[in-house]
């Protein structure tokens, strides 16, 4: 199970890289627009902060086949290893994977909205699918819907990653953890959500007030 982050917040990538036992990280073009960086600044950051197994998504701009090719190119281009390109699964997009996959591109096929899209684009090689959970549940059961791709992965025998995006709640992760689902990436609210429990301060502040009480003292040596 890979946690990835979905932010281009630097200083949060850095807290939380140490917290916690983080995968990597996926942009989208809005996260780097609203980053107050330019996207080589964004790049150059992150490969200075993260470690070289620690994976680093972005996200093709162009829209037509010639120019994903181009922009996927440049992107795998960018770093030796564990580098994606976001490819959003159009037309072009599914054209591009399939080509991006035979040149030996790493591609992520990012803003699939159904079981059925998804399966198109693992059987064209990618190496994840970005699902977007919330988003599609608008219209039904976004996990429902992540866990059957997952089922039918497993069944044909391809070995693509599903990755649960598009998350507003600790319950999704929850459920997609439970579920066996390969990766999820997080926004940075989410995460502090999840491990972030008023009650754990409350249960230390009461032991350490006890111990202070019979010792005077709040360290334990
Ligand atoms: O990487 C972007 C994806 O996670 C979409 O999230 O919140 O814009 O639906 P959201």
């Amino acid at each position: 199970m890979e946690l990835i982050l979905d932010t281009a917040d630097l200083d949060e990538i850095k807290k939380l890289g140490a917290m916690l036992s983080v995968d990597g990280v996926t942009t989208n073009p809005t996260i780097i627009a609203q980053s107050g960086k330019t996207f080589d600044e964004v790049r150059d950051s992150l490969f200075a902060l993260l470690e070289p197994e620690q994976k680093v998504f972005f996200q093709v701009i162009s829209t037509d086949y010639e120019g994903i090719m181009e922009e996927a190119r440049y992107i795998a281009s960018l770093r030796e290893s564990n580098i994606f390109a976001k490819i959003p699964a159009t037309h072009d997009g599914l054209r591009a994977v399939k080509d991006c996959v035979a040149e030996g591109i790493h591609v992520l096929c990012t803003a699939i909205s159904s079981a059925s899209q998804g399966f198109m684009a693992a059987k064209n090689g990618a190496d994840y699918l970005a699902i977007y959970i919330n988003r599609m549940s608008n219209q039904g059961d976004g996990v429902e819907e992540t866990v059957l791709l997952q089922t039918m992965l497993d069944a044909a025998g391809l070995p693509t990653k599903v990755m649960g995006a598009s998350l507003k709640n600790a319950w999704q992760i929850n459920q997609l953890i439970a579920h066996g689902i390969d990766a999820v990436t997080l926004p940075v609210p989410l995460v502090y959500s999840m491990i972030d429990q008023p009650g754990t301060i409350a249960a230390r502040d009461v032991f350490n007030d006890n111990w202070e009480h019979a010792f005077g003292r709040r360290t334990l040596c």
